[in-house]
């Protein structure tokens, strides 16, 4: 990645302190540096300050002879292999939604044809308004990528999604080797999270599951260019912007959207935890307590990723995971024979900090004649390891 052109675009939000040291290290990483700057990014940090981490003069005009007899705003669009906006205000990503040129940013970003990603930063609430939302929705559509945002405290004291990613997340982010497109032209369908089998109005059975495995897998599979359905169960993470998201609460509406996207999809892989077993019968008013014992009587739920593999038409490459605490390959080989899979992940739940509800998992993938172990790592890594190893096996 040495030499590659990046010109940094910075608008006016208060993570605009953070561009220095951005800049110093893809800089470090051998990337060559131009620096734009909005009229506003220059209240949140200096072009004097800009210009000496980048060794080079920044641009923030137009319309200004001496910068255009220097490079002229076209060239300079043509020089980048990436524009990367950091931070991404909610006004400049309602301009680049909107196709509004009026400085010298927003121009560049209509004239070049090079990679385009934002970093968006802004209040919570901004961030999470339909306009906004609409916007990132018509760039991603466009091809922008959109790095972010991450989530926490913000400088206004609220608390919640808009923070500008780490300059180190960023840096990592620019320099990421470009994954190739094994799935272009495949529709992957991806089941997530946990199912909520109801007892009442207001109670239900459910699990640990917070969706992180299946939504890494559904950012994998759009990474190696698939198109991708995402039938979720109820999690509180957010959903990949560029998939198809079919929320779902029980096994029983799983089951029905899982059948009915199968049959159109190459790729099927069951990642929810689904409830085995329902309630016979569902309350119609909230239960009252009685007595020291409660006995429910519990019905199985269709087992959904046996049925996709039973499909005699349009039977999509079919994989499971195997959440296990005990025997791990014993019970996953049985799974994956009994279900009649292509492919199950093997995943040993009983060890603290993987499987459920963690950031990081570890696998073992068995398919008829190989199995291959995979480590624990972040569940984004595993999840683009697993869907390579996914797209190998069809090709
Ligand atoms: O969501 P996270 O917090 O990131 O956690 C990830 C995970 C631990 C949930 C995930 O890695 C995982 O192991 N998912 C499978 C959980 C599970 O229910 O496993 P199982 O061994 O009970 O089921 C075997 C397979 O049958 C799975 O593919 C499951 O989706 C499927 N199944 C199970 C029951 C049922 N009625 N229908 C199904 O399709």
């Amino acid at each position: 990645m040495r030499n590659k052109k990046v010109v940094l675009g910075i608008s006016g939000g208060i993570a605009a302190y953070k561009c220095a040291e951005l800049t110093r290290r893809l800089k470090e990483r051998g990337c060559e540096v131009k620096v734009v700057m909005t009229d506003s990014a220059k209240h949140f940090i200096t072009p004097l300050t800009m210009q000496a981490v980048s060794g080079e003069m920044v641009s923030d005009s137009l319309l200004d002879p001496q910068a255009e007899a220097a490079m002229g705003h076209i060239e300079f669009a043509k020089w980048a292999d990436l524009i990367l906006v950091a931070p991404a205000t909610a006004n400049i990503i309602a301009k680049m939604a909107a196709g509004i040129a009026d400085d010298l940013l927003t121009t560049l970003l209509l004239a070049t044809d090079a990679d385009v990603a934002i970093a968006p930063a802004m209040n919570q609430q901004m961030y999470a308004h339909a306009a906004t939302q609409a916007n990132l929705h018509t760039l991603n559509a466009r091809g922008v990528q959109i790095w972010g945002p991450g989530s926490g405290e913000q400088a206004c004291g609220d608390v919640g999604a808009g923070r500008m990613l780490e300059p180190m997340e960023l840096v990592e982010l620019v320099c990421a080797e470009p994954v190739e497109q094994l799935l272009k032209g495949k529709t992957v369908t991806i089941t997530a999270g946990p199912t909520r089998e109801p007892l009442d109005p207001v109670r239900y059975i459910s699990n640990h599951s917070s969706g992180k495995m299946g939504y890494a897998l559904a950012e994998a599979a759009l990474a190696l260019g698939a198109n991708v359905n995402l039938i979720s169960g109820p999690v509180n993470i957010k959903a990949p912007a560029n998939a198809q998201v079919f929320a779902v609460q029980s096994a029983l509406d799983m089951h029905n959207q899982a059948l009915t996207l199968a049959p159109q999809s190459d790729i099927f892989i069951g990642c929810a935890a689904v409830a085995d077993y329902r309630a016979a019968d569902i309350a119609e008013q909230k239960m009252k307590k009685q007595g020291d014992e409660l006995t429910l009587t519990l019905v199985k739920n269709p087992d959904i990723i046996a049925d996709v593999a039973a499909l005699t038409q349009n039977r999509p490459f079919t994989v499971g995971f195997a959440a296990e605490t005990q025997d791990v390959a014993t019970y996953a080989k049985g799974k994956l024979k009994n279900k009649n899979l292509d492919m199950i992940c093997a995943n040993d739940v009983s060890v603290q900090g993987q499987g459920f509800n963690s950031d990081d998992n570890a696998l073992t993938l068995f398919s008829a004649h190989d199995e291959v172990s995979l480590g624990l790592m972040n569940k984004s890594k595993l999840a683009l390891t697993v869907m390579k190893e996914i797209a190998t096996k069809l090709i």
